[in-house]
């Protein structure tokens, strides 16, 4: 087994990949004129609302003494520190006011920045863009825009039919972004973690054949006829009439999950992220859009019952795991059913190099893959 030992595993743990959009914050939770504290990949922010209700993201520290930005005033435009009163533009971090100066010290206030990022709202929740980092011991200065917007929840349909429900849980994770995406992907656990009366129970465990194909950066389960041995599906295809339901699942770096389930004009599309808060914790988000069972009134009430089911049996199993992993133990990557976390760090390892090369990534998967597991 010496692929398991192999640099790149090791290594992967303590890496969280920048030059991404990470979603920080459901936007329910950001109102307007109002500061909140977030974290991503061990950053501390400062996300807030302007005036208009544009979002805005800043780093939580003063660049005068480092003082944390979100116990000072917001007055819907300026952020000012409660230390020594410095004034900065909520939206790009430029320095506004130094109160401390007098009229004939003529510091230029306008080079001072404190660190600002690219912010978004998409799907209903505010996605901040983390840069690469600068050169150590650097300030900040204007910030780098994002190369692309953040990612959005695929949606289908016209007129009537693109009329659908929206909605989203969050659960936290004691675990690495890495641990949290490999659980993600993982089809084994199943029969055992999510057991329940109306889902499957452990005996129902048999054969699958899954086919997958590589994506840029990542990698997809092609669309497929779910497996028929669960409830929800059987229903699912008596309620669309459908002869078929497809289903794809793709993952992309640096940590998207993303599922999309079509039954004639019915469709369900949800966007998973495993958010890398520090390096030992992470955050699940599931984000769901679809038209089925839109016109039900306890439909989406019915979806995020199920689903927070699941995520909660995740969650439970992986602060477990958590106990497990303080004492660096010893892991294992098994065929078949560990082959997508394999795929995982060798895009992870592969989009390392090519930014060190300035080259392409070198995708590890050089054609479609079909997959056996029992599960
Ligand atoms: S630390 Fe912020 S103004 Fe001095
Ligand atoms: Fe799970």
């Amino acid at each position: 087994m010496a692929e398991l030992d192999s640099p790149q595993r090791q290594a992967t743990d303590t890496q969280m990949l920048t030059g991404f959009w990470y979603r920080a914050l459901p936007a329910d939770r950001v109102q307007r004129n109002q500061l909140h504290k977030a974290m991503l990949l061990e950053i501390p922010l400062v996300i807030g609302r302007d005036r208009a209700g544009r979002p805005f993201a800043m780093r939580d520290a003063c660049p005068h003494r480092g003082m944390p930005l979100n116990g000072g005033h917001f007055d819907g435009e300026k952020v000012e520190c409660p230390y020594h009163g410095w004034r900065f533009d909520a939206h790009n971090g430029q320095c506004q006011l130094i109160p401390s100066l007098t009229s004939d010290q003529h510091l230029k206030i306008d080079r001072i920045y404190a660190g600002s990022y690219p912010c978004e709202e998409k799907d209903g929740f505010i996605w901040v863009y983390v840069p690469d980092p600068g050169p150590p011991g650097a300030g900040f200065t204007q910030r780098e825009e994002a190369p692309q917007d953040a990612p959005v929840i695929e949606k289908f349909g016209e007129g009537a039919s693109a009329k659908y429900k929206i909605a989203y849980l969050t659960a936290d994770m004691p675990v690495s972004i890495d641990h949290g995406i490999i659980g993600l992907m993982d089809p084994a656990h199943g029969p055992f973690v999510h057991q329940a009366w109306w889902w499957r129970s452990r005996h129902s465990i048999h054969e699958k054949q899954k086919n997958f194909e590589p994506i840029p950066n990542g990698f997809r389960m092609s669309a497929h006829t779910p497996s028929s041995n669960s409830a929800p599906y059987k229903l699912l295809r008596l309620y669309a009439d459908a002869d078929s339901i497809t289903t794809t699942i793709d993952f992309e770096l640096p940590n998207l999950r993303r599922e999309i389930i079509r039954a004639g004009k019915y469709w369900f599309s949800s966007l998973t992220t495993v958010t890398p808060i520090t390096r030992n914790q992470c955050r699940i988000d599931v984000v769901a859009a679809w038209n089925l069972f839109r016109w039900l009134p306890f439909g989406a009430e019915m979806l995020k019952f199920v689903f927070s089911k699941f995520v909660e049996q995740d969650r439970r199993t992986m602060e477990l795991q958590a106990e497990g992993l303080k004492h660096s133990p010893h892991l294992m990557l098994i065929d078949d059913a560990d082959r997508p976390a394999k795929w995982y760090f060798q895009l992870k390892a592969a989009y390392l190099e090519a930014k060190r090369t300035s080259t392409e990534v070198k995708h590890p998967m050089s054609g479609p893959v079909t997959l056996r597991w029992r599960s």
